[in-house]
């Protein structure tokens, strides 16, 4: 059984069908170039266990050096015979400096422990690759705040007309889930940061090498306290799957947005034709596909959460060949959101919003009745009354067919003798959002405030 990593104590080799169940190289080659560094730190532990010779060690370091210029190159590929990422580098190397030597490096490793390993680099690279990106969404978001300061929109709760907001308070809103999940990813990351190298196969390595070493080389912060924990655990990965799907719903909900925005019945914005697709038969047509790519790739990346939950559930201690399954979920999770990230990016920078529709719609559907409700409260009067009055108001300019700053001064003192002239300073849009002025409210002076700290938030990651 050529090229294979086990074979002592069969007679026979794997039938056709069990050899393409089990094979992994077709998505674990990825992982190859973090196999070779790992394999060049195991190679220098080996040598300080004194269980290779200085020549050997040379040799090996050397060999792995051009196994991993050939890897990086595409030289060298796997093999037919190849059941993973680990058989195919064996082969490479001992095809490199012969079996002598080459079949010395896997002293003290398991596959189980190495994959562990391996995985475990290879998201946290993969996880900084998506942070990047989801800052450039943020980055975008605050470009586009940036560029309107003082532009209002209609605020909505269950998609009915609310109360008006600046529209940089609603971007941003869409900011600072991002920033959160960034901050989930570097949370992630250290938990990530501890090394299973070194466990073996489940029980730890009796060899003298030292975990700690291979830890630290490989940029860990530490060698794990539990060989069985360290090769059967894949909370981690689930971890990063659940923040890479969090991520995608965050996105997603920006996206529904843009979708809804840019219909003409909403008419908020206008995609730019870089970031949209036409159709085959309707030659009107603009359609916000980047948008709904995003909504549908969020309910694939919770798909790739519920399916790797559901392999690691019940699954007894320690390695089970199950967990060959953890992989493709998260590194497609990754793969997805790695397209998604720079087309939103592009998408959102390049939206043009229709400021004078946002400003015309701002005050429809009454949105401005709490502010009715809120300046009698500030005149003294209990909020349970101010509610009753301000709904008064809505009810006889609706029959009137007029918008609440069209009632006159008789219709406002005869539904209350409190609602006197002054309460006008209200019923516009800009002293309605002017108002607003605590923490965290979409009063122009508090957003710019809030501008700035996202933009230091996503610069200081
Ligand atoms: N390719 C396997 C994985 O991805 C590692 C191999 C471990 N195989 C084994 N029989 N212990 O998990």
């Amino acid at each position: 059984n050529e090229g294979s990593l086990w074979g002592g104590r069969f007679a026979d080799g794997p039938a056709a069908a069990m050899a393409a169940l089990s094979k992994s190289t077709h998505f674990d080659w990825v992982l190859a170039p973090y196999d070779v560094r790992a394999s060049q730190a195991h190679a220098r532990v080996l040598h300080r266990a004194g269980l290779l010779g200085d020549d050997d060690l040379t040799t090996m370091l050397d060999g792995l050096q051009r196994l991993a210029d050939d890897v990086a190159s595409g030289h060298f590929v796997p093999a037919e015979s190849d059941e993973d990422v680990h058989g195919a580098l064996e082969r490479g190397l001992i095809d490199r400096v012969g079996p002598e030597v080459g079949g010395r490096l896997r002293a003290g490793r398991s596959r189980n422990d190495q994959v562990a390993t391996l995985f475990r680099m290879w998201l946290r690279d993969a996880v900084r690759r998506v942070a990047t990106g989801l800052l450039d969404v943020v980055d975008a978001l605050v470009a586009q705040a940036a560029a309107h300061p003082e532009a209002v929109m209609p605020g909505k709760t269950h998609l009915q007309a609310a109360q008006p907001v600046l529209l940089a308070h609603q971007l941003l809103a869409h900011a600072h889930p991002l920033l959160r999940d960034v901050e989930r990813l570097r949370d992630f990351d250290r938990r990530a940061a501890v090394s299973p190298y070194g466990s073996g196969a489940l029980a730890g390595s009796s060899l003298g090498l030292d975990p700690d070493a291979i830890a630290a080389d490989l940029g860990f912060d530490a060698a794990a306290d539990n060989s069985i924990d360290a090769t059967a655990s894949r909370d981690f990965a689930a971890e990063a799957a659940f923040v890479l799907a969090m991520a995608g719903v965050d996105l997603s909900r920006l996206a529904e947005e843009v979708i809804v925005w840019s219909t003409p019945e909403f008419g908020y914005i206008t995609l730019a034709d870089a970031w949209s697709t036409g159709s085959s038969i309707m030659p009107q047509k603009k359609n916000p596909d980047v948008a709904e790519l995003t909504r549908g790739k969020a309910g694939r990346l919770i798909g790739n959460l519920t399916g790797l939950l559901a392999t690691l559930k019940a699954q007894p201690l320690a390695y089970n060949r199950d967990l060959q399954e953890d992989k493709e979920p998260v590194f497609d999770s990754v793969a997805q959101l790695e397209m998604l990230t720079p087309a939103l990016a592009g998408m959102v920078a390049t939206l043009e919003f229709h400021t004078d529709r946002l400003a015309e719609l701002a005050p429809a559907g009454f949105s401005l009745a709490t502010d009715i409700a809120e300046w009698l409260v500030r005149q003294g009067v209990a909020f349970r009354v101010a509610h009753e009055v301000a709904g008064a108001c809505v009810r006889v300019a609706e029959e009137r067919g007029v918008g609440l700053d069209g009632l006159v001064d008789a219709e406002l003192t005869a539904i209350h003798p409190a609602l006197t002239p002054a309460v006008r300073e209200v019923l516009t849009v800009t002293g309605s959002v002017a108002s607003r002025d605590a923490r965290g409210g979409t009063a122009p002076v508090r957003v710019a405030e809030q501008l700035a700290r996202v933009r230091d938030t996503s610069r200081r990651f």
